[in-house]
């Protein structure tokens, strides 16, 4: 190797190197603005596979001990003391899938599962995306948009639609607020609602819920409630469950696309990924790295129901193990489409083993709706930037407030 090959290797590796910088710079705020003192405080265990803290339980940071973990149903619960089951049950009722387990879960998961085919999601976005026509024109004509309520009026209205709420516009942008505020009750180092919390969120999710009431008594299958109708579950129930997908299924993707266009425009790589081809392997590792380094849902929590070690750590029954999935899905390395993950980290942002996450395809298709939206202004031969981003500050998903592009 010459001396100028060594100094343009160099010269690549700093490239590199600085666009990092400026993803992670961007990230951490983005997580800091969210969980100012939780952040940081998980992070700083990231190097210890598993440690028991005291008050807040085992905190894992590794992917192979966190997929362990997930897939070991007899030993780790999320229905228990600490679970998710215990924040979620009192608000949204006992059959909502993220707070089931075993045979009624599997039952709940298999009515649901052709509402969420690649086929049924695409055709799903194909027809409600309409906030995304003319995102480009806008942008071409020297306009700036603002990607976060754009996105999260795509993802509430999808979401809308599949529980058999009202999906105009304003009805969608009133249910997102209520759903927001269920949400912003919740705290990562709290370990449940208290109950005057939990009587407001009931109050909210009623009132949200009330218009899909008609989606259960019409019994269609196109809907989340008409199927749980299908399966026996009570109209509650089903209520619950809207209240569920509502929370689940509009934060997460509002929160991430926003930050992939953020990660790819400040990793130097959003004009490729913009005129790629949707079956391009390259584009496919891009989204897969930037939900990698943004990790939209940071913990997952699971009770023990069996005595385990976890990585070294004794568990018994009835304490309660943190994932911090941020830290085991950073731990793989800096954002670097051009090197798989390893398997233990493969798309352990969705989760892993029975609750693996359920609206995935849904999640991918409007990722690849928003991508599309974008394309002609690569076509164009333009390059799209972000101009101006405020994080969201105190929320239980990291997330942009705005995000502002031009062309
Ligand atoms: C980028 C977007 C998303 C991410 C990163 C994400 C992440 C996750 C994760 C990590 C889990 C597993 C939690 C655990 O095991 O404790 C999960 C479960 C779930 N997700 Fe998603 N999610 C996303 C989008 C969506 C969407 C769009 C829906 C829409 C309907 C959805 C519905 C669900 C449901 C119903 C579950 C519970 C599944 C079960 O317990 O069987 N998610 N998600």
């Amino acid at each position: 190797m010459s001396v100028e090959d060594v100094a343009r290797a160099a010269q690549v590796a700093q490239v590199v190197c600085d666009a990092d910088d400026e993803v992670l710079f961007h990230e951490e705020r983005v997580q800091r603005g969210a969980h100012p003192f939780a952040y940081p405080a998980l992070r700083a265990l990231r190097n210890r596979a598993a440690v028991r803290v005291p008050g807040l339980g085992v905190v894992v940071s590794d992917a192979a001990t966190a997929r362990a973990v997930l897939l070991d149903t007899e030993g780790f619960s999320k229905v228990g003391p600490g679970s998710p089951a215990e924040l979620w049950t009192p608000v949204l009722g006992p059959s909502v899938l993220l707070n089931m387990e075993g045979a009624e879960h599997a039952a709940l998961r298999r009515t649901l599962a052709p509402l969420f085919t690649p086929s049924s999601v695409r055709a799903l976005t194909a027809t409600r995306s309409a906030r995304l026509d003319g995102l480009a024109e806008q942008l071409l004509a020297g306009e700036r948009v603002d990607l976060v309520p754009v996105v999260g009026e795509m993802a509430g209205s999808l979401i809308c639609h599949l529980v058999g709420l009202g999906d105009t516009g304003d009805a969608v942008r009133e249910q997102l607020r209520r759903a927001q505020e269920i949400v912003g009750l919740v705290r990562l180092h709290r370990r449940g609602l208290t109950r005057s919390q939990v009587a407001r969120a009931r109050t909210v999710l009623d009132e949200l819920s009330e218009p899909a009431r008609a989606a259960y008594r019409d019994g269609g299958t196109d809907t989340v409630p008409g199927r749980m109708r299908e399966l026996g579950l009570s109209e509650r129930e089903a209520m619950g469950a809207v209240g569920a997908f509502v929370l689940t299924g509009t934060e997460t993707v509002q929160s991430f696309v926003p930050r992939l266009v953020a990660i790819a425009h400040d990793a130097g790589v959003l004009d490729r990924l913009l005129a790629s081809a949707t079956t391009d392997r390259w584009r496919g590792r891009v989204v897969e790295e930037a939900l990698r380094t943004a990790v939209p849902t940071p913990v997952m929590l699971r009770s023990v129901t069996a005595e385990r070690e976890v990585a070294g750590v004794r568990v018994r029954p009835g304490d309660r193990v943190v994932v911090v999935t941020i830290s085991c899905c950073r731990g793989a390395g800096p954002f670097d489409p051009s090197v798989d993950s390893a398997p233990a980290v493969r798309q352990l942002w969705f989760g892993a083993g029975p609750h693996f996450c359920l609206g995935m395809p849904l999640a991918m298709a409007q990722i690849d709706s928003v991508l599309a939206a974008l394309a002609p202004v690569a076509a164009a031969g333009r390059s799209v930037h972000v101009v101006r981003r405020t994080v969201a500050r105190r929320v239980l998903i990291p997330a942009y407030r705005e995000l502002v592009v031009t062309a």
